[in-house]
């Protein structure tokens, strides 16, 4: 089967790692046309906008993107193209898996726990003013729509993934009427999947307990803010960002992309660990029905990492990228 997919290579180290991903599908025999786009910073000075009309139309054609990560200015500047393109194209679930990998320094153990994160609303909306100087006011939207659909996509993953249990995380202690309604709205939803045990944790404490006893969780249902930082949180316990992947699902659409961000204090030096960009890589693979294949590069990845004689500097190995990406090909040759 041909595959047309959107690329965007973004900025710092992400065409280092989106190269690894395209030089690994090749070798594992997938054809795939990549059509590459400029996003955020590079598309504002090159078309005016973060987010150009051509890379949302291929999208729209394709339905699929890999995404490299974007730079977004601290505390001034333009607003962040990453969450704009998921509001655009309402990739309203962020899925989040975070596990143990072989040969992966890690602070845990055993360590499997889905993050399925809100996308689209809450602090995110990007709504703020200034009331009279020095009084800024920055919205929090959440709506029973939002939420109501976040935590049905929640049961309904855990429910296909034999999962067992989910944990909403609030501040409904304070925020009443916001997280309130997010918890009411997956009180309801928890009440037609009687076979997943449904729990509420104050986020303050679920921080805590994750980094106490990460295992007592399972799939941990967020709003946008908490699940951000919670999964980079959680990113940690397993080895950090260069390890951990993600999907942006929506309806219509589905754009994969790393956690991490564009790394400028790594940026050129061939020292970017690809593993969280190839991981999201494999997750549209299983989205698209490839999964024999995502299963094989899986493989092939374990078994360089397991070895650790050639990985990255982040995982205490001495590997560039570069040599990194032809050891997972390698693996792969050796296993046909
Ligand atoms: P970051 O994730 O870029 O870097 C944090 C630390 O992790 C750095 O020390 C970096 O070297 C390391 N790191 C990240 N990815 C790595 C990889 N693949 N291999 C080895 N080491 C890796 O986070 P930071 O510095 O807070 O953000 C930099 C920029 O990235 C900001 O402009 C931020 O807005 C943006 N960002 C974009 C995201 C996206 O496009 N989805 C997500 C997160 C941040």
């Amino acid at each position: 089967m041909k595959y047309t997919i959107t690329l965007v290579p973004g900025d710092g180290i992400g065409p280092e790692v989106t190269a690894a991903v395209v030089e690994i599908f090749k070798a594992a025999g997938l054809q795939i046309e990549w059509e590459p786009y400029m996003a955020g910073a590079q598309a504002l000075l090159n078309y005016g906008t973060t987010l150009p009309k051509a890379l949302l139309d291929s999208i729209e054609k394709n339905k699929l993107a890999l995404k490299g990560p974007l730079t977004t200015p601290i505390g001034h500047g333009f607003a962040s193209a990453n969450a704009e393109l998921r509001r655009v194209l309402d990739l309203y679930a962020n899925v989040r898996p975070v596990r143990n990998l072989p040969g992966v320094p890690a602070r845990y153990e055993n360590v499997d726990i889905i993050l399925i994160r809100e996308n689209t609303e809450d602090l995110y909306s990007g709504i703020e003013h200034v009331v009279v100087p020095g009084v800024v006011e920055s919205l929090k939207i959440i709506t029973e729509k939002a939420s109501t659909r976040i935590a049905r996509y929640a049961f309904e993953w855990a429910q296909r993934s034999h999962r067992k249990k989910i944990a909403a995380i609030h501040k409904a202690n304070i925020m009443k009427l916001s997280d309130g309604l997010f918890l009411d709205c997956c009180r309801r939803v928890a009440a037609e999947y009687q076979e997943i045990k449904y729990s509420e944790v104050i986020v303050d404490n679920a921080s805590m307990q994750l980094i106490l006893n990460p295992g007592q969780f399972d799939v941990m249902l967020l709003e946008n803010l908490y699940g951000d930082i919670m999964s980079d949180a959680a990113a940690g316990l397993v080895g950090g960002l260069g390890v951990v992947p993600s999907a942006n699902i929506g309806i219509d659409y589905a754009v994969f992309e790393a956690v991490h961000g564009s790394a400028p204090d790594i940026v050129g030096q061939n020292a970017a660990n690809p593993t969280a960009i190839l991981l999201s890589g494999l997750m549209m693979l299983d989205h698209i029905g490839e999964t024999a294949t995502s299963v094989r590069i899986y493989k092939a990845l374990l078994s360089v990492l397991a070895e650790r004689k050639s990985i990255t500097r982040d995982l205490g190995g001495q590997a560039t990228t570069t040599e990194y990406t032809a050891a997972i090909i390698q693996a792969l040759e050796d296993e046909a």
